[in-house]
């Protein structure tokens, strides 16, 4: 490669190099004097030896131009010549045995446009150290496998900072003379350094207790600004029944006396799992009915959810190299999944999130960017915690669930809890806990995580009338990925039924097929009539099913299939077969899809959640990852044709469904919600349809809207229509929520998604509106993140779109590396487009890959990208 940053090429890291730390470190003392200019940061570390090469000198990682202040071994202050820094590490030779390390280094938070290590928040000072964080706060060896006591005095301005949070319990506090105040914190948990977490500021507390099965009190918190106190009883709530939740299912109780959560207003993810004090971007604790869509409600107890899981799956048993990442993060999306899952409408969670898996892991699946759930090489750890490690990793996870039923999963994860708990593991240790508490032999599954792909299953039923038989014959293929040129086959977990076509019976009921060769096939006896193949049941593997079902018995499925999912999953594939032949320009079956949608809206035994869902026609992504090369002009006019079809001739239908929905009072019960959830859907057909009307009808839902799902779901609507009530509501939407910046988010978000000829336009002046700002992760993706989704205006003809996300990447990259990296897998997909644009989008990764001064983050997606 001859780019001017190949002097400065990173090497990767490897797993295959994972060696055991030469030191450990039992307990770390840290004294910590808060100041957003320049803190003051004095660590003593108690060492150790251990199975290291013998006479290895003490390696600590630190931040490029972190400096000691001073350095001592067991109180003796180090001479010049008794340390040195290598690349970022301090390196200090020491006898074997124990010994006592002391450094000190001063840090500036409030420079700190990364946020990572120590930070500025909106007069906060907060920390985020997974992954690489904690040696941006001090000399550390930052690796998960090195897991210590801490204890952590706190020092800082009391009228600034009055509430010092640190993690575990407090152990005192105390004024100073001059005006500071301390806090000392102590965790009894050993835990790696990436769980370490810090917080001060001027916060108030919605305090609570939850009482654990043993009967132990725990007070919890969630730490706010005084003005948020009202929008977090929902994330309390959430908080609670996660606690109750882990000990029915998992029987995990709560291991501390206190629980405390903080919101930030910039963070870089959704939320850290830090040991008793987890740190949370606002957006997901926020919640009230005039500032929050369901969709957002379900989110903050999802996220509340999964970062309450990780106190076992990720704590208690941590990881021992980040290519274990989905160690905890696939489990542990899993878990909360199920939480949710049990908490509102399974059916439509599940929709929901293979609608995910689906959007987001599959692209990544089939790109340059692929990587397996358990990687085996990368440049910068951040790059890696993607969808494949987290949904992939998740659906891996319920394959086993799947495979060995509730009990043998509870089995198998007692089990690793227990043989795991104060370590730092790994995956093979999941899967050795679960082969052996249920006497099973996972060999092959153990593909799942080496191998990258989604894998394509060929599902062809036959029936011979004569004999009353069925034969299914099944065929798996995984793809090539980078690196990976040939696959095994993978034992892939199919829940499978049969329906008569006639009679509508079931005439095989559902049963669980693992397809572990590369073909296989099934035979059914006593099959009288015409059978219909449902197949991958609430989707009960990550892999693509190419069946050779008609329009007419998909249409069936989508009546008559006693799985939620698997109806849900007819009507798609009808719709997604009916788009690609009309893309395509071959005959397409539209009456089929149009009839399908009627009966669906008229079926009085569905609820109005799944009927949102199920009469949604895929997304111009998703319909791009069907096709051998994307068009998105073509793809844009097939969908939108439909679309408008479907409005006109089920007009009337929409409009029944709209008056049924209508609002009556706000509650947030899954009926409740399902009824928002489609009268929007509902409207967004009227609109679809031309109707006069349109714009009036979703102006008055905007206006007369008592919450924020029935409001934005309106702008939604509004956000792409040529018509003066679109400008008002925008205009009203700003001047209502210009001091919130989540609602603010969303304003930005609903015009960066417009399907107008002018959205670029739009956005280029969006980019350059006061309130736009790049040191925000949370508006930075509102609005570019947004954008490179948008597929019409991404992908404008010019490359406009192309040349303005690259753009944002790049005045991002100094700023925020972690965020901008996220921001390049859309170009990445240059290979799946027309020639034209391929050539354009390229041009765009190159031009960032030959900027200078690049972060090891975009470098490495960018690079990889062009690859
Ligand atoms: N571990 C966090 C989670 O899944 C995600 C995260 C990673 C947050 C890195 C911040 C930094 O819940
Ligand atoms: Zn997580």
């Amino acid at each position: 490669m001859d780019s001017p940053n190949a002097i400065a090429t990173p090497h990767p890291i490897l797993r295959s190099d994972y060696r055991p730390p030469a030191w450990l470190v039992p307990a770390v003392h840290l004294e910590v004097e808060l100041d957003p200019a320049a803190t003051r940061v004095r660590a003593r570390l108690s060492v150790e030896p251990q199975g290291g090469t013998p006479g290895a000198p003490l390696r600590l990682d630190g931040a490029p131009g972190m400096v000691p202040e001073r350095i001592a071994v067991d109180g003796r202050p180090l001479g010049a010549e008794e340390w040195r820094i290598e690349g970022e590490q301090l390196v200090i030779p020491l006898d074997q045995g124990a010994h006592i390390v002391d450094t000190e280094v001063v840090i500036a938070p409030e420079g700190n446009t990364q946020l990572m290590g120590l930070y500025a928040s909106g007069g906060l000072l907060c920390t985020q150290c997974e992954a690489e964080g904690f040696r941006r706060i001090t000399f550390f060896p930052d690796r998960p496998d090195v897991l210590s006591r801490y204890t952590v005095r706190m020092v800082a301005d009391r009228a600034r900072y009055p509430v010092l949070l640190a993690n575990g319990d407090q152990t005192g506090t105390g004024d100073m003379t001059d005006g500071r105040h301390w806090a000392e914190w102590h965790d009894p948990f050993p835990k790696p350094c990436y769980l370490f977490a810090m917080v001060a500021g001027d916060l108030k507390a919605n305090r609570d207790r939850f009482v654990t099965a043993s009967g132990r009190s725990v007070e919890l918190g969630i730490w706010v600004r005084e003005a948020d106190l009202p929008r977090t009883a929902h994330a309390m709530a959430a908080l609670k029944a996660s606690m109750a939740w882990d000990e029915r299912v998992y029987g995990r109780e709560y291991d501390l006396s206190i629980f405390n959560i903080v919101a930030v207003a910039d963070f870089n993810f959704g939320a850290m799992e830090n040991k008793g004090l987890n740190i949370f971007n606002s957006r997901y604790i926020l919640a009230d009915p005039e500032t929050a869509t369901d969709a957002d409600y379900d989110a903050v107890a999802g996220v509340v959810a999964h970062e309450y899981f990780h106190n076992w799956s990720g704590n208690r048993v941590t990881c021992r190299d980040w290519f274990q990442l989905s160690l905890k993060e696939g489990f542990t999306v899993f878990r909360d999944q199920e939480f949710s899952a049990d908490q509102g409408s399974r059916a439509v969670k599940r929709i929901e999130d293979v609608r995910v898996l689906r959007a987001a892991q599959f692209p990544e699946d089939a790109g340059p960017l692929a990587h397996p759930i358990r990687p085996d090489s990368y440049l910068e750890i951040s790059n890696f915690y993607t969808a494949t490690i987290y949904n992939k990793g998740a659906e891996v996870i319920r394959m086993l669930h799947t495979m060995l039923g509730a009990e043998g999963f509870r089995r198998g994860s007692d089990r690793y809890f227990d043989e795991n708990d104060g370590t730092a593991a790994t995956c093979e240790d999941f899967l050795r806990a679960m082969e052996t508490a249920n006497g099973v032999d996972l060999g092959g599954f153990r593909r799942w995580y080496g191998q990258a792909g989604t894998p394509r299953v060929r599902a062809l039923l036959s029936h011979d009338a004569a004999s009353g038989t069925a034969r299914l014959s099944l065929a798996q293929i995984v793809p090539p990925t980078p690196g990976q040129p040939d696959k095994l086959p993978m034992p892939i977990p199919l829940r499978l039924a049969l329906f008569g076509a006639e009679s509508g019976r079931t005439l095989v009921p559902e049963r669980v097929h693992i397809l572990s060769e590369a073909e296989d096939s099934i035979l059914f006896p006593a099959i009288g009539e015409r059978p219909v193949l449902s197949i991958n049941r609430g989707f009960s593997a990550p892999v693509v099913i190419e069946s050779d079902r008609s329009a007419e018995d998909l249409a069936f499925l989508s009546a008559h299939d006693d799985d939620p999912f698997a109806r849900f999953e007819a009507m798609q594939q009808l719709m997604v077969d009916t788009l690609v032949a009309l893309i395509e320009g071959r005959p397409a079956d539209e009456a089929a899809v149009i009839e399908a949608v009627r009966t669906t809206l008229a079926d009085e035994a569905l609820d109005a959640a799944f009927v949102g869902e199920a009469v949604l026609l895929p997304t111009e992504a998703f319909l791009g990852d069907q096709l051998a090369q994307v068009d998105p002009v073509a793809i844009r006019r097939a969908r939108e044709g439909l679309r408008q079809r479907l409005g006109r001739t089920l007009e009337a239908q929409w409009r029944a469904a709209y008056a049924a929905t209508a609002a009556n009072g706000f509650a947030l019960t899954p009926v409740a919600k399902g009824r928002r959830r489609l009268r929007t859907v509902a409207l967004g057909y009227i609109a679809a349809s031309g109707a006069a009307d349109a714009a009036a009808l979703a102006l008055a839902q905007f206006e007369a809207a008592d919450n924020m799902t029935d409001r934005y779901g309106a702008l939604g609507v509004l956000g792409s229509m040529v018509a003066p009530e679109r400008e008002r509501a925008l205009e009203g939407f700003y001047e209502r929520y210009r001091a919130d910046a989540l609602v603010l988010d969303k304003w930005f978000t609903v015009q960066a998604l417009s399907t107008r000829e002018d959205t670029a336009e739009q956005v280029a002046r969006l980019a350059r509106h006061p309130d736009f700002t790049l040191a925000n992760p949370n508006r930075l993706r509102a609005l570019v993140g947004a954008f490179a989704a948008n597929q019409h205006a991404f992908h404008a003809a010019d490359g406009s779109g192309y040349r303005f996300v690259a753009d944002m990447i790049l005045a991002a990259d100094p700023i925020n590396a972690q965020t901008a990296a996220r921001l390049v897998p859309p170009l990445g997909r240059w290979r799946r487009f027309e020639p034209m644009r391929a050539a354009l989008m390229r041009a765009e990764l190159e031009r960032i890959v030959a900027t200078p001064g690049l972060s090891r983050d975009v470098f490495e997606q960018a690079s990889k990208s062009l690859g």
